[in-house]
C-alpha cells in the first residue's frame, strides 16, 4: 500500500554541502558598502564589517551568542554567509569592550591595526616591525587578516594567522620557530560565551619530536599525534584514510627542517567550510559546514571520548559515560564551584567540599570525625602516593585519617593516599574493581548509631510514607483514567504528558537501549501494548518545529520502517514514543555467538525488507529522506523476525544537533560513505553505501572486521570482490549455514553489496534498483573493485574500532 507523506516544512534531509556560494543571500546592512580593506583615513566601528573579497569572512565587532554574555564585545573573525555565528578567530579575546559605538578598529600611526576605546588603546597588533603610516589591514579568502606595507603587498607587517585563537583554518600552519622558541598554536575559549583562554592548547611539541600535542594547563600532556610517519600521524588514522582516498579535497603537510616544524592542512575546493578547533571541554574537533543540516558536522575529534581530556570535569567530579556522550556530576558531599560555568558547559572549575573537613581527628569523639563513604568501579584519580604504613584497610584509613591534607584512600593490597585535589576520577564501563574512599566531614554522612534518633525517624518516617502512598495511589487511579480516554487510534500521533510517560514507563527504569540522541526505556499502555520510549537529549530545538517533524515522521508507514506512535514536548524535554520491537536489532542476532545463526533465508529476507523500507523513505515519500546511519544496529526485528528500519528522520530532527549522530559514527566507521569525509554532497547514495557495508555482514553474520590487521584477505568485503572474480562465492558463507543456502541469492546479494560500494555514488545502484536485483527482476553485471575498500582494509587501526562492542 502506497502511503502518502505530507511535505515537512523544507526537505532538507538531502545534506548538501555549501556548494554554491553565488546562491547564498548577502548579509544585510552596510555590507553594500563593505570593503576587505581597512585604512587609517577609514577605521570601523559599530556594526560595520570588513568582507573578504569572494563574501566568504567577515570581521567586526561582535558578542558571543552564549548566556551570560551580555555587554562584552571582541572584534572578531567569522563565516560570513552561514547563519550559525562561527567565530574563527578573536583579536581583543582578554580584554571585552562595553560598546562598539564608541569604540573602533583603526590603524595607528605606528602602523599596527589597533582596537580605541574612547581614546584609550584597548588591543594592539603590538607588531615591532614598524611601519609608520604606510600600512593598511585586508581581510582575505583565507580567514586571515593581513597588515602590510600599502603599496607592497608582499610586505606582510602581521597578521592574524600568526596569532591564533581556538581554530586552526585551513591553510594555517601550526607550527614551532626552532630559532625564536615561539609556538603557533590555538587555545580554547574559557567557556562559549567567553573567548579569554582557555585550560586547552594545541601545539607542535616543542621538544623536537614529529607530533602535536593537546597540553592542560600548559603543563600536562594528555593527548599527542604520535611522530609523524611520513604520511600520517598513528593517532590519528583518519587523516591516513583521507589521504589515500583519491577524491579527497583535503591535503597535509608535515615539515620539519632547521628553522622550524610545522603541520598545515588545506581544502582544494574553495567552496567546502572546513575548521578545526580545540574546544572548551578539551577535545579538538575537525568539522564541515552542511548547508542543507545548517549545522557543523564533526568528522572527527580527539581525544575520542570527553572523559580522556586532562580535568575534564574538574576537582571532586566524577566522569561517567562512552565516547559518544559524557557528563560530570560532583561527587557526594561537594557542589559545583562554579554553576554558571558549568551551564556554559564548562566543568572544568570542579566542585568543592559543602562542609570542611573537621581534619584533626585527636581528641575528638569518633562521632565528629571526618568519615570516608566509597565510590566503587573507578578509574582512580591521578597523583596518588603510596603509604607503608597503611597494611590493612583500617590502616590505610587511619593514615589518611591522621593527615589533614589527605582527601581520599583506596585500599587493594596496597594503600593509596591522595593530598591534592581528586582530579580525573572515572566511572569505568570495562567493570574494573578499583574503589576509593573519599574523606567528608561527618555531618556529610548521615548518622546511623544513634538509635534514639533512629527510632524517631522511623517513626515520622512510617507516618509519611502511608501519606504519600495514599496521595499516589489516587494520582494513579486518575492517571490511568486519563490515559485509558487517551485516543489511540492508529496512524494518530499521541501528544504524551511527561508525567504520564515517567508513569508508563515506570519512572524509566527499564532500559532497552542507548544511542547516540539518548536512551530508550520499555513502557507499557493501559491497553497492554509495549512501547520504546525515547528520551531525547540535549535537544534544543522549539517546541513548533520539533512537533511539525514529528508529525511528519509519524505519518510514514510502511511494513519495513519502525512506527512512531506519539510524542513528548514539555519544556526542555523531548521524547519519541515507538512502536516495540520484541525481537531487538540485528545486531545482535548477526553478532552474538549465543544465538542460532539466523537462516540464509531469514537474511535473504532481512536484506530485501531493509532495501524495501529505505526505498520507501528514498524514493516514494514526496520528499524524500535519507537516513544517514544505516548500521545493524538501527534495523530492528520484528515478529516472524521482519525487519523495521529505525531512527529515520531524526537527522533532520535533530538540527544543529545532528553532528551528534555523525560523531558517533566513529566508531563505526566502515558504514560511512567516502564523501561524508571527502566533503562532497551527500544523497541518498550515501545510505546505499552503508547498506552495502551492512550487507556484507548480514552475508558473513560478522563484523566487518577492519582491525585484524592489515591484511586485505581477512577484510571481508575485499574478499567478497575476490570470490566474485573466481566465482566462488559459496565459500564465504557460515559453514552452518552451506547446505541452506540458495547459491543464485548469494552471488546477487554479493553483486549488489560490492555496487553499492562504489566510490563513486553515480556508480552505485539506487535503493529501488537493489529491492528489484534482490528480487531476481533484474539482472547484474560484475562489479568493479572499488578502491575506498582497499583503503578501509588497508589503513585502518584498532584504536578506531575500539568502541564497538
Ligand atoms: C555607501 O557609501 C556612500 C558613499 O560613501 C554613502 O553615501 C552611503 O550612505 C553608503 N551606504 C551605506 C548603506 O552605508
Ligand atoms: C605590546 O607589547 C608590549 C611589550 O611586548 C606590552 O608591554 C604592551 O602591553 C602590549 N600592548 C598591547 C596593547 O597589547
Ligand atoms: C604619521 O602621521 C602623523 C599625523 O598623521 C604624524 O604626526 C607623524 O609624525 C607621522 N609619523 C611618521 C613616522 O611619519
Ligand atoms: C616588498 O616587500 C618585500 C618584503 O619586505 C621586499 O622583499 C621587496 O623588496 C619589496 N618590494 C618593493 C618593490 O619595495
Ligand atoms: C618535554 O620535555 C620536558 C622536560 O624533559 C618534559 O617535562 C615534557 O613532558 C616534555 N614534553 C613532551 C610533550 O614530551
Ligand atoms: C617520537 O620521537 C622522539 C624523538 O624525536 C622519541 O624520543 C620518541 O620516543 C618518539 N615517540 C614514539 C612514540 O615513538
Ligand atoms: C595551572 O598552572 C599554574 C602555574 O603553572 C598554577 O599556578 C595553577 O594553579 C594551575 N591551575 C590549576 C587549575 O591547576
Ligand atoms: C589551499 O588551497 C587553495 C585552493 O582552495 C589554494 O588557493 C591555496 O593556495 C592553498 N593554500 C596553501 C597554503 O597551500
Ligand atoms: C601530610 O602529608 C603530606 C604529603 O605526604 C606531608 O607533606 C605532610 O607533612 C603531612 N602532614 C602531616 C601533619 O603529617
Ligand atoms: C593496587 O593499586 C596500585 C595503585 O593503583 C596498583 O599499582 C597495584 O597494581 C594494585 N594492586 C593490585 C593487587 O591490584
Amino acid at each position: 500500500m502506497a502511503s502518502w507523506c505530507p511535505p515537512p516544512p523544507s526537505c532538507s534531509l538531502l545534506l548538501h554541502l555549501l556548494v554554491v556560494a553565488a546562491l547564498l543571500v548577502p548579509s544585510h546592512g552596510s555590507s553594500s558598502n563593505a570593503t576587505d580593506t581597512l585604512t587609517a583615513s577609514r577605521p570601523l566601528s559599530g556594526d560595520q564589517k570588513l568582507i573578504s573579497q569572494r563574501g566568504k569572512f567577515a570581521l567586526g565587532f561582535f558578542q558571543p551568542q552564549a548566556e551570560g554574555s551580555g555587554g562584552r564585545w571582541y572584534v572578531g573573525i567569522w563565516y560570513n554567509k552561514i547563519p550559525v555565528q562561527t567565530i574563527v578567530w578573536v583579536a581583543n579575546r582578554e580584554k571585552p569592550i562595553s560598546d562598539p559605538a564608541s569604540s573602533s578598529l583603526t590603524i595607528s600611526d605606528d602602523g599596527n591595526i589597533v582596537i580605541r576605546q574612547s581614546k584609550s588603546i584597548v588591543w594592539s597588533s603590538n607588531s615591532t616591525n614598524e611601519a609608520f603610516n604606510s600600512t593598511i589591514a585586508v581581510l582575505l579568502d583565507t580567514g586571515n587578516l593581513v597588515v602590510r606595507h600599502k603599496s607592497n603587498s608582499s610586505h606582510v607587517v602581521w597578521q592574524s594567522f600568526d596569532d591564533m585563537t581556538d581554530t586552526w583554518l585551513p591553510g594555517n600552519k601550526l607550527s614551532f620557530n626552532k630559532v625564536t622558541g615561539v609556538s603557533n598554536r590555538i587555545i580554547s575559549w574559557k567557556n562559549n560565551g567567553d573567548p579569554a583562554p582557555g585550560m586547552f592548547t594545541v601545539e607542535m611539541d616543542p621538544n623536537g619530536s614529529k607530533q602535536y600535542i593537546i597540553l592542560w594547563n600548559s603543563s600536562m600532556v594528555y593527548w599527542d599525534t604520535g611522530n609523524w610517519t611520513g604520511s600520517s600521524f598513528p593517532n590519528m588514522p583518519e587523516l591516513s584514510r583521507a589521504n589515500t582516498y583519491p577524491n579527497t579535497p583535503y591535503t597535509y603537510q608535515f615539515v620539519d627542517n632547521d628553522q622550524e616544524t610545522y603541520f598545515t592542512y588545506n581544502v582544494t575546493d574553495d567552496r567546502i567550510l572546513s575548521r578545526h578547533v580545540i574546544g572548551v571541554s578539551g577535545q579538538t574537533q575537525s568539522s564541515v559546514w552542511v548547508e542543507a543540516a545548517q549545522a557543523w558536522v564533526v568528522y572527527f575529534s580527539q581525544p575520542k571520548a570527553n572523559c580522556d581530556v586532562y580535568g575534564f570535569c574538574g576537582a571532586y567530579s566524577k566522569c561517567s559515560g562512552s565516547a559518544l556522550s559524557s557528563s560530570c556530576s560532583c561527587l557526594k558531599g561537594f557542589s559545583e564551584r562554579d554553576p554558571n560555568s558549568w551551564n556554559l558547559g564548562d566543568p572544568t572549575a570542579g566542585c568543592r567540599r559543602n562542609v570542611q573537613l573537621q581534619c584533626s581527628s585527636k581528641g575528638l569523639e569518633k562521632e565528629k570525625q571526618d568519615r570516608f563513604y566509597t565510590i566503587n568501579s573507578v578509574k582512580l584519580p591521578d597523583k596518588a602516593q603510596t603509604s607503608i604504613e597503611g597494611t590493612s584497610n583500617q590502616n590505610c584509613q587511619s593514615a589518611c585519617l591522621n593527615n589533614c591534607s589527605c582527601t581520599a584512600y583506596s585500599y587493594n593490597g596496597t594503600c593509596s593516599l591522595w593530598y591534592a585535589e581528586l582530579l580525573n576520577l572515572q566511572d569505568t564501563i570495562d567493570g574494573s574493581l578499583d574503589n576509593i574512599h573519599i574523606r567528608v566531614a561527618a555531618s556529610e554522612l548521615p548518622d546511623s548509631r544513634t538509635k534514639k534518633r533512629w527510632i524517631a525517624r522511623v517513626a515520622v518516617g512510617g507516618v509519611a510514607a502511608l501519606g504519600c502512598a495514599v496521595i499516589a495511589l489516587y494520582f494513579l487511579l486518575r492517571r490511568r483514567r486519563r490515559i485509558n480516554s487517551m485516543n489511540l487510534a492508529k496512524g494518530s500521533l499521541i501528544s504524551f504528558k511527561y508525567n504520564d510517560l515517567q508513569f508508563l514507563t515506570k519512572n524509566f527504569s527499564e532500559i532497552l537501549g542507548v544511542g547516540a540522541f539518548g536512551s530508550v526505556f520499555k513502557g507499557v499502555l493501559p491497553d497492554t501494548t509495549i512501547m520504546a520510549v525515547k528520551k531525547l537529549e540535549g535537544l534544543r530545538q522549539g517546541e513548533k518545529q520539533f512537533r511539525a517533524e514529528v508529525s511528519t515522521i509519524g505519518t510514514i508507514q510502511h511494513v519495513n520502517l519502525i512506527q512512531l506512535l506519539g510524542f513528548c514536548s514539555e519544556g526542555t524535554k523531548r521524547l519519541l514514543v515507538y512502536e516495540y520491537m520484541p525481537n531487538g536489532s540485528l545486531d545482535h542476532h548477526l553478532f552474538r555467538s549465543n544465538r542460532a545463526p539466523l537462516s540464509w533465508s531469514t537474511r535473504y529476507q532481512i536484506a530485501t525488507g531493509v532495501a524495501r523500507g529505505l526505498t520507501y523513505l528514498h524514493e516514494e515519500c514526496r520528499d524524500c529522506i535519507i537516513h544517514c546511519d544505516i548500521k545493524p544496529e538501527n534495523i530492528l526485528l520484528g515478529e516472524y523476525l521482519i525487519p523495521k528500519v529505525a531512527d529515520f528522520g531524526l537527522a533532520k530532527l535533530l538540527g544543529r544537533d545532528f553532528s551528534r549522530v555523525l560523531t558517533s559514527m566513529r566508531g563505526t566507521i566502515g558504514y560511512l560513505a567516502p564523501e561524508w569525509i571527502s566533503g562532497e554532497a551527500i544523497t541518498t547514495k550515501a545510505d546505499v553505501f552503508s547498506y552495502g557495508m551492512m550487507l556484507f555482514e548480514i552475508i558473513s553474520g560478522k563484523r566487518n572486521n577492519m582491525h585484524t590487521g592489515t591484511s586485505a584477505n581477512t577484510f571481508f568485503p575485499m574478499l567478497v570482490v575476490r570470490k566474485l572474480v573466481e566465482g566462488d562465492v559459496q565459500t564465504l558463507i557460515d559453514s552452518e549455514l552451506v547446505n541452506d543456502v540458495d547459491l543464485r541469492e548469494l552471488e546477487r546479494a554479493c553483486m549488489v553489496a560490492c555496487w553499492c560500494v562504489q566510490d563513486s555514488e553515480s556508480s552505485r545502484p539506487t535503493m529501488g534498483e537493489i529491492v528489484q536485483i534482490l528480487e531476481g527482476l533484474v539482472n547484474v553485471e560484475m562489479p568493479p573493485v572499488p578502491r575506498y575498500l582497499q583503503v578501509l582494509a588497508e589503513g585502518v587501526k584498532p584504536s578506531e574500532v575500539s568502541n564497538l562492542s
